[in-house]
C-alpha cells in the first residue's frame, strides 16, 4: 500500500525545537511551487504578503489585500501534502480583535491555512485569536508592513534599548498565546537569546544561525526577485541544476546548519 503522507502540525514543530532539529521554511504563493517545496521536504510554507512585491510587482507589502492572501493561500494549500502552512494577515487587516478574527477565518476556512502571522506585539489581538482557536505566529524585528514609518528596510535592534524592546515583545507574544515567532533582520546574538528564552519555535530571516529554523523568500533564494537580493538571503540556484535541486539544497543547508553563514547575518 502507498505510504500516507502525514501533514505536519504545530506539535511536530514544537518537537523539532525540543530535539534541536532546525525547521525549514520557504514562502510559497502558488500550486506548482507549493508542490515542489513540499516534495523537497520543507517543513513550513509561508504564504507571505511579500507576494505583493515578488508576484504583484508592488514596491511594498502595504497594498496587499485579504482577498489576495486568501487566493494565494488556497493555491498553495491545494497542492500541499505535508508542509505546515502559515498565511500572513496583510496590512491593517488586524486593527481590532473583530477585524482580525474575521480575516483569520477567511485565511483558515477559505484558504486552508493552519496558522496566521501578524506583525508587531499586538498582544490583545493575539490573545483574542488564540481564544477562538486560531494559531498565531508573531513577527518582530524588521516589520515590512511599517515601511512607511521606517523609511527604509534595515537591520533592527542594534541599539541596546531597541534590542531589549524586541526581547520583551517576544516574551509578551509568547505569553499572549502565540505558537511560533518570526524574527526578521536583527543581530544574530539577539535572535539567539530570544530563541533560547522562548519555548515556542523561533524562525529567523536575517537573524543568524541560532534560531530554531530559517525562512527565506522563495524568489530571493531562486535568484529571480526584481531588484537587489537582501544580504541575508542566498541564491541557491547559482550552484544547482534546477529549481527542485535549489530547494533541496536549501533544505539540507538549514538542517545541517550550513545556512545562514556569517555573511548572511548581522552583528
Ligand atoms: O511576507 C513574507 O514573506 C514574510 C517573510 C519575510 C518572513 O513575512
Amino acid at each position: 500500500m502507498p505510504q500516507q503522507t502525514q501533514m505536519l502540525s504545530i506539535l511536530d514543530l514544537l518537537e523539532m525545537k525540543r530535539v534541536g532539529e532546525k525547521i525549514s521554511c520557504l514562502t510559497a504563493y502558488d500550486a506548482s511551487f507549493s508542490s515542489l517545496i513540499d516534495l523537497a521536504g520543507i517543513d513550513v510554507m509561508l504564504v507571505g504578503d511579500s507576494l505583493g512585491m515578488v508576484v504583484q510587482g508592488k514596491t511594498t507589502t502595504v497594498p496587499v489585500s485579504i482577498e489576495d492572501m486568501v487566493y494565494h493561500t488556497k493555491c498553495v494549500t491545494n497542492a500541499r501534502r505535508r508542509a505546515f502552512v502559515i498565511a500572513d494577515l496583510p496590512f491593517l487587516s488586524y486593527f481590532s480583535s473583530e477585524n482580525a478574527l474575521i480575516n483569520a477565518a477567511e485565511l483558515m476556512q477559505k484558504g486552508g491555512a493552519q496558522m496566521v502571522k501578524l506583525e508587531g506585539a499586538h498582544t490583545v489581538i493575539i490573545d483574542a485569536l488564540v481564544n477562538f482557536g486560531v494559531p498565531v505566529c508573531g513577527h518582530l524585528g524588521l516589520l515590512p508592513q511599517s515601511i512607511n514609518q521606517l523609511g527604509e528596510y534595515k537591520v533592527q535592534g542594534k541599539k541596546s534599548r531597541d534590542a531589549e524592546k524586541i526581547a520583551n515583545d517576544a516574551k509578551r507574544i509568547e505569553q499572549a498565546g502565540a505558537s511560533l515567532l518570526v524574527l526578521e533582520c536583527i543581530p544574530a546574538e539577539l535572535a539567539k537569546k530570544i530563541s533560547q528564552e522562548l519555548t515556542i519555535p523561533v524562525i529567523g530571516i536575517g537573524a543568524g544561525l541560532e534560531c530554531d529554523g530559517q525562512v527565506l523568500v522563495l524568489y530571493d533564494m531562486l535568484g529571480i526577485s526584481i531588484g537587489k537580493r537582501p544580504k541575508f538571503s542566498k541564491n541557491f540556484m547559482a550552484s544547482s541544476i534546477g529549481i527542485s535541486d535549489a530547494i533541496s539544497q536549501f533544505q539540507r543547508a538549514v538542517k545541517q546548519l550550513d545556512f545562514p553563514a556569517a555573511e548572511h547575518s548581522y552583528n
